[in-house]
């Protein structure tokens, strides 16, 4: 073997304080061993000179000598010693063609996957906001009136008495009580026809369509899109390669029409059929009886997405499209982000029943299953009634708060932005009256610290008038006037924005 490594080949410098000495001097041995210091298939310093020269116990230093020969840098020959092993390490560092494996600023070169490649450019990445309620933020319910006390004596009650089962494998299709509890409330409340063995629950809506969109969609396949709409959708279409055909939408939600004419034969159709993202429109019965008649002709799928539905303050509630469908064309889905908290993350589809089976094997290898003990909270929080007194209760809260988002907009900016009163939902549109540019005039609103999207940045090809995105559900009234008073200046204010 070759010669004994001498104390030149490595030399650590001194031990640090309050780190575990064996690793240190690890870490140390293997950087040595890395960078071709110490070279393959030389002798190891002995324990006893490395544990002098660094004042180390024997011990510590064997420790260390013994981590390095469980990961294959050295071995020991009875008798003899230990030596630096000959393995592909040595070889990569001695081959001057290989780049330093130590000089950790290199990035990689190693290339990314398509689906990978498409998110390099995205800067939209969900991140916790500082404020909890800020005016207008549109996605969150009304946080500040979230029954806290109540969900955690639900949840402290679950967990005392959740069996063992529960702490171990869980069900792809989700928790067996959280299912037949969703059947039930989307059966009563939504007309949607299942039993809980078409449910499967998923982490929010877009774990749903992240998921549907994998196993539906094939590269090149045609995917009707409400535009303007929803950006998490055609997301998750487009990463599964699908291309996506931009329908028009009008007082009656899409324009089936429109769909047929430009891509008869897509595989898929993608709508918010209770409360258009983000129109606020309701589609028609005539649209809805359309839309399922085109789907059976031409065998395409139908992505319902209800993800407010549970919010209407005006006019009798539409049945869901699913209610209609008597082609098991029409997948439903929905999500309790809304209906209570944003960071619960459970939703749930309800697909048709031919498709269960293959969804949950699918699923079994994307995430295995939901959180159960999130789930039998959930369930447990239905099944005791809470949930539909929360959801009432903020039905008629969000009433108000869109009444007084209304009120203090028509005092405050009349004649700038002209507030739609929305019959549903938790986020309303705001005419820009003399504004040409939705994005300058979102821009000045948010330097002024406000939540506000412009309503161009969900559309494609059809282009809208001008008009900003408030959402009111999670505002407070005294956070509503605020918000309005800040809107006021920052359209007001600038005078570039006036067209
Ligand atoms: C059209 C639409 N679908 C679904 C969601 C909810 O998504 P998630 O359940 O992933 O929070 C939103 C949220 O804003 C939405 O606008």
């Amino acid at each position: 073997m070759g010669k004994e490594a001498t104390f030149q080949d490595f030399s650590a410098g001194s031990p640090p304080e309050g780190q575990d000495l064996w690793r240190w001097l690890y870490v140390e041995l293997r950087a040595a061993i890395l960078d071709g210091r110490l070279k393959p298939g030389a002798r190891m310093p002995s324990t006893r000179s490395l544990a002098s020269q660094y004042s180390l116990s024997r011990g510590t230093v064997v420790t260390a000598f013994d981590q390095l020969q469980s990961e294959g840098y050295t071995h020991t020959k009875v008798g003899s010693g230990t030596y630096v092993a000959l393995g592909a390490t040595g070889r990569a560092v001695s081959d001057k063609s290989t780049p330093d494996l130590l000089s950790g600023s290199r990035q990689s070169k190693a290339r990314l996957s398509k689906w990978g490649e498409r998110y390099l450019r995205k800067t939209d990445v969900i991140s916790a906001p500082l404020h909890v309620g800020r005016a207008f933020r549109d996605y969150e319910p009304a946080i500040d009136l979230f029954p806290t006390e109540l969900w955690a004596r639900v949840a402290s009650r679950v967990l005392r008495r959740a069996p063992r089962s529960l702490y171990g494998k869980g069900n792809a299709r989700g928790h067996q009580p959280l299912r037949r509890a969703i059947a039930e409330y989307v059966g009563a409340s939504r007309g949607v026809r299942c039993s809980p063995e078409q449910i499967i629950v998923t982490a929010g809506s877009q774990q749903a369509l992240d998921l549907l969109a994998r196993f539906l969609i094939d590269p090149e396949d045609k995917i009707w899109m409400e535009d303007p709409g929803y950006p998490g959708a055609s997301q998750a279409f487009v990463s599964a390669g699908g291309r996506i055909v931009p329908v028009p939408v009008d007082q009656e939600g899409l324009i089936v029409k429109a769909g047929r004419k430009m891509a008869p034969q897509a595989k898929l159709a993608y709508v918010t059929p209770a409360n258009q993202f983000p129109m606020g429109v309701t589609m028609s019965a005539d649209r809805r009886v359309e839309l399922l008649r085109w789907a059976a002709g031409a065998n395409a799928w139908i992505i319902e997405d209800e993800y407010d539905a549970e919010y209407r303050y005006f006019g009798r509630p539409v049945a869901s499209l699913q209610a209609l469908d008597r082609s098991n064309c029409v997948i439903y889905v929905g999500t309790f982000t809304k209906m209570l908290f944003y960071a619960l993350r459970l939703g749930f589809i309800v697909l048709p029943e031919q498709l269960v089976d293959a969804f949950a094997a699918a699923r079994s290898f994307v995430d295995r299953h939901p959180p159960t003990l999130d789930q039998a909270i959930l369930a447990e929080f239905i099944s005791d009634g809470h949930f539909g007194h929360h959801v009432r209760r903020m039905r008629q809260l969000y009433a108000e708060r869109m009444d007084i988002l209304k009120a203090a907009a028509d005092k405050q900016l009349n004649g700038t932005l002209d507030v739609v009163q929305a019959g549903a939902g938790m986020r309303t549109l705001g005419w820009l009256k003399s504004i040409a540019s939705d994005k300058e005039a979102a821009g000045a609103a948010r330097a002024m610290g406000l939540e506000v999207v412009a309503l161009s940045t969900f559309t494609r090809t059809y282009t809208q008038p001008p008009a900003l995105i408030l959402g009111f559900a999670g505002c407070s009234r005294a956070e509503l006037h605020r918000g309005v008073s800040l809107l006021r200046k920052a359209l007001r204010g600038d005078p570039n924005l006036v067209s």
